[in-house]
């Protein structure tokens, strides 16, 4: 049995590429320690556990079932993240998951009933709204630097992950894309800034029926793309301001902003929803840009903060951030947008708000 005032005992499902950055940075974090890691293919889990000294390598059924486990922290791609949060809650274990919470809203829910059902936390990536970049302009919202907020532009346009990740497939099969894998961290700041989404619209394409690995040892593959690669969206906020979004894999260079947020009296730029500092530019009433925090350094948070914030709440007994519903929330806009530009284009309403999804 784990110790309940000690740190929380973590185990890692999922050992592939963004698994050694967590690892990093969860290292010399007091409220978490790494026990125990497992990949569906073992030679990954024993690879993270050498490069970052995880005491076990287990196979995932060992370590999802083992006891002396308090939660899994699931970074295995999107479409395995409800299969492996759900057998993770069934042992009785609370679930950190990478985003999206899961590819479907009936696969998101079913997360959270069981969770709900057993007294159980479930905690959704991203955290970079907790970063100091997203948190500086909630406060000059919050605070009328803008005046009253009334939209939103933001746009994460760029050639296709194929030039980073050595195996990008999963990035172009349905429940990623640019949609799904850039899409999170752009709702989830923005639904942090400006409040639930009510309403969305959505026009999509696909430029490119087949893409190529661009590096690692299987460079020059080609694979099919399954997903539409360029989204143009609409929001509509439950205060009434308007939103813009476009994600893109199909965009060879870009100069437009990553985000604006813009007021009565003037506009915040904000570095990308995906990072977790600045640069953070602020025109006020009579003023020109001035730069309110400049751009990333490393104390400005980092990937996993959403976890550490978890497990502090779970010994404390207070509420966590990153929390399930936000995901639940996200993903009801994530599947509407995706729907509704798969249908050709249109309107979608959204149900759920911050509080009360799922
Ligand atoms: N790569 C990045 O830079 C990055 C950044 C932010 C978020 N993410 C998110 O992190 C997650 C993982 O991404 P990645 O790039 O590390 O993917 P990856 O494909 O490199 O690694 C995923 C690992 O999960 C394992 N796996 C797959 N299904 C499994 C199952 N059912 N049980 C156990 N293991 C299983 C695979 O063998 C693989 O080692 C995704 O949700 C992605 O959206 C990735």
């Amino acid at each position: 049995m784990t110790d309940a005032r000690g740190p929380v005992r973590v185990g890692v499902v999922g050992c592939g590429n963004v698994s050694s950055r967590y690892l990093a940075n969860l290292a010399g974090q007091p409220a978490v320690t790494v026990a125990a890691c497992a990949d569906a293919d073992p030679t990954r889990a024993r690879a993270l556990a050498a490069a970052h000294r995880v005491p076990a390598v287990l196979p995932v059924d060992d370590l999802l079932a083992d006891p002396g486990l308090d939660l899994v922290l699931n970074l295995t791609p999107p479409r395995a993240h409800a299969e492996v949060s759900l057998r993770a809650l069934a042992h009785g274990k609370h679930v950190y998951t990478e985003k999206p919470l899961a590819t479907t809203m009936a696969d998101g829910r079913r997360v959270l009933d069981a969770a709900r059902a057993r007294s159980l936390r479930v905690g959704t990536a991203p955290d970079t709204f907790l970063g100091v970049g997203a948190r500086t302009c909630a406060e000059l919202v919050a605070r009328g630097a803008i005046g009253t907020p009334t939209s939103v532009a933001a746009a994460m346009m760029n050639p296709g992950p194929e030039r980073f990740h050595p195996e990008p497939e999963f990035l172009y099969q349905e429940g990623a894309g640019p949609l799904f894998d850039i899409g999170p961290y752009y709702l989830t700041v923005l639904t942090a800034l400006m409040g639930p989404v009510v309403r969305v619209g959505a026009l999509g394409g696909t430029a490119r029926a087949q893409r190529e690995v661009l590096t690692g040892p299987r460079a020059g593959s080609t694979f099919r793309v399954e997903t539409l690669t360029h989204i143009n969206t609409v929001l509509e906020f439950a205060g009434g301001a308007l939103g813009t979004l476009v994600t893109s894999f199909d965009v060879a260079a870009t100069r437009t902003p990553h985000l604006e947020i813009h007021g009565t009296e003037g506009t915040i730029v904000a570095a990308q929803a995906n990072s977790w500092g600045g640069p953070v530019l602020l025109k006020g009433p009579g003023t020109d840009f001035v730069e309110v925090l400049p751009g990333p350094r490393g104390s400005d948070g980092f990937m996993g903060m959403g976890l550490v914030d978890m497990a502090e709440a779970i010994r404390t007994g207070r509420p966590a951030q990153a929390t399930g519903n936000r995901g639940l929330h996200v993903l009801e806009v994530l599947t509407a947008i995706a729907d509704t530009a798969r249908a050709g284009g249109g309107f979608a309403t959204i149900g759920s708000t911050l509080e009360t999804a799922g």
